[in-house]
């Protein structure tokens, strides 16, 4: 029996439906609407697209939303400037800087991505990137959570997904993705939002030896490498779910990271893609912006 495929649009217009809610009792209670500010540097195509999608979903939600556009030679400087100008901005309850800054090749001055995320205020810090809000998970005390694994948290707590005591493999060790997606499955009960916890976590990678072994281990496996198709049938155990976290787009198609048809013969479930792991980001990033926006206001 082919695996049962996990809706993460369907369950993204849930949350995104409660959080629309939240927000219309915020502004019915005298506040101003929540406020989210995203910054584009550069011309990056999926960038652009990130951005757009990003700003509808604010709209739909009845979050304000701004873009800063600067050029692709924007000086660390001048994008400094411009999180401190935003920073000082009561109106402003969220700020996202999108990723990736132009690199070199692409006509950019070689900005440091660390240097900019560390100058915006952690109550502003709608990804959680910042060293605050990254110490505050590793403490199991967070204050936001970082948009993707936040979303793979609510899409295996809203389908029942059991993962106390459970092996999750993630493979991959990202900032964004796999270092906190491992972190949050680790932590005790529900320090991290839903009661999705408890879970003993393989963090895998480049360098890992064997992951073919280590992923066949796995009653959930959780892909984020950026690879398209790396994740192959016959590393999956019979009956584990699958969650692909990749996009990658390969000519005109866009693929995950798991090789899906070779997938979805051996896992229980599995998030498709696109429609699993991506339209929860945007939703949770929503979420965050709610929650900015009633931190400020207390
Ligand atoms: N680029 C790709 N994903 C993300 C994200 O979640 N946040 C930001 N700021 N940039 C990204």
């Amino acid at each position: 029996m082919p695996a049962t495929r996990l809706d993460g649009k369907k369950i993204a217009a849930e949350i995104r439906s409660e959080v629309a809610a939240d927000v219309e009792t915020f502004v019915s209670g005298g506040n101003p609407p929540p406020q989210l500010a995203a910054v584009l540097v550069g011309e990056d195509p999926a960038s652009q697209v990130y951005v757009r999608n990003k700003e509808r979903a604010c709209e739909k939600a009845g979050i304000a939303s701004r873009l800063d556009r600067m050029p692709a030679a924007t000086t660390e400087a001048e994008l400094l400037a411009k999180v401190a100008e935003l920073n000082a901005d009561p109106a402003v309850s969220g700020i996202l800087v999108q990723l990736p800054l132009p690199a070199k090749a692409a006509g950019g001055t070689g900005i440091d991505e660390r240097a900019v995320l560390d100058a915006i205020d952690p109550i502003k810090d709608v990804d959680a990137f910042s060293p605050v809000n990254v110490g505050l998970l590793m403490q199991g005390r967070p204050r936001f959570l970082p948009c993707t694994p936040h979303g793979i948290i609510q899409l295996l707590h809203r389908t029942g997904i059991e993962t106390s005591g459970k092996h999750v493999v993630v493979v991959g060790r990202s900032d964004i993705v796999g270092k906190p997606m491992a972190m949050m499955l680790a932590q005790k009960d529900s320090t991290c939002g839903p009661a999705v916890a408890n879970a003993t976590v393989t963090l895998a990678h480049s360098r890992t030896q064997n992951l073919t072994e280590i992923c066949r281990q796995a009653d959930i496996l959780i892909a984020a490498v950026g690879r398209p198709e790396m994740i192959r049938g016959d590393m999956i155990q019979p009956g584990a779910v699958v969650i692909d976290v990749g996009i990658n787009r390969v000519g005109d198609k866009l693929v995950g990271d798991v090789a899906f048809a070779e997938a979805e013969s051996v896992a229980s479930a599995i998030t498709p893609v696109p429609g699993g792991v991506g339209p929860l980001t945007i939703a949770m990033l929503l979420h965050n912006t709610l929650m900015a926006a009633k931190l400020q206001a207390a």
